[in-house]
């Protein structure tokens, strides 16, 4: 098969932007989780299933080409147990250049809030500006497409990812920050425990950018087995059943003490499976917190969110490997055979 990378599918989108947006609406209220994230696969298949097929094909007979073309391993690899994997080896390419940079733009753009009073996730705000900061800022990019990081997640969903175009954005450079919150000393929304719907899997790197404590509000997840065990036991994602979930009903079925909390020096980096870990992050940030997040997801999503989101563009060269290709472009299909 040829791997041109100049073809892209025409339109076969069987859902229509005001139903999509519909089924989606307040976390997939109307049908319930599981029920739209099933809906919206079988749709989703409709207009993905050569770049789905051909994803996993690459994956299966030619990951090691692609990564040997894409850039050596410059540390020892990385496999998520359980859902997730922390390496504090300071050592991922890219690193270094992303913390340097990381102080210019904490520095030129924190501590401003930007929204009104009342405003949906006032104490987290993406400060990224994804128009310039991919060219300004190329180590960004440069770090999320390396082989060191991607082949972890290749080996996860089982396919060449790519990065997410519309929710969860596949970049974001976040401040988390409770002088921005309306009601800092009481949780909400995204403070409280969830599990990711857009995509199965959807995998997140996430990266501290300042040493974090648990003042900074950190990243808190549950390994995969105990999640799947609290989602089974409370019928979480089952219809009527809230997208958000209490500490106390988590911990009626699990062990507090099972809980993790991302904290650590700046360039610690966490991958984790969003989508299958309870989650939740942001609570009470008393001191600012500043991380990167890149989502990850296959061709084939589990939402709606492309039926009625632009899709996020992410920059290309003629020159970039085509496992780099592949990440930056999730409608990639391959030239003729
Ligand atoms: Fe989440």
């Amino acid at each position: 098969m040829s791997l041109t990378t100049d073809h892209y599918l025409p339109s076969l989108r069987p859902v229509p932007p005001d139903l999509g947006r519909k089924l989606h609406h307040n976390h997939m209220e109307q049908l319930g989780i599981a029920d739209t994230m099933r809906l919206a696969y079988a749709c989703n298949q409709v207009e993905n299933c050569a770049q789905d097929e051909w994803r996993r094909q690459l994956y299966q007979d030619q990951l090691q080409e692609l990564m040997t073309a894409n850039g050596q391993f410059t540390v020892p690899a990385i496999h998520l147990n359980d859902g997730w994997a922390i390496d504090d080896s300071m050592s991922l390419p890219h690193l270094d250049r992303i913390l340097a940079s990381s102080e210019k733009i904490i520095a030129e753009r924190s501590g401003q809030r930007k929204s009104e009073p009342g405003t949906y996730r006032s104490y987290f705000q993406d400060v990224w500006k994804p128009g310039s900061d991919p060219l300004d800022y190329p180590e960004f990019l440069d770090f999320a497409t390396s082989s060191d990081i991607l082949a972890p997640i290749c080996h996860y969903v089982g396919c060449i990812p790519a990065l997410s175009t519309t929710l969860p954005s596949g970049i974001r450079f976040v401040e988390s920050n409770a002088a921005f919150d309306d009601q800092p000393d009481r949780p909400h929304d995204s403070q409280l425990y969830h599990i990711d719907y857009y995509s199965l899997p959807n995998v997140y790197v996430l990266v501290l950018l300042r040493d974090t404590t648990r003042e900074h509000g950190p990243w808190t997840f549950l390994p995969r087995s105990i999640s799947q065990h609290v989602k089974e036991q409370l019928g979480y994602w089952k219809h009527a059943r809230g997208y958000r979930l209490s500490d106390e009903e988590v911990f009626s079925v699990a062990n507090p003490a099972d809980a993790i909390e991302f904290t650590g020096k700046r360039g610690t980096v966490l991958f984790i499976e969003s989508s299958g870990c309870l989650h939740f992050g942001s609570r009470n940030s008393i001191q600012p917190r500043f991380q990167l997040m890149l989502g990850y997801t296959g061709a084939c999503r589990t939402d709606f969110s492309e039926t009625f989101m632009p899709p996020k563009v992410y920059p290309v060269q003629e020159h970039d490997s085509l496992l780099r290709k592949l990440v930056l472009q999730k409608s990639l299909l391959p030239g003729p055979v």
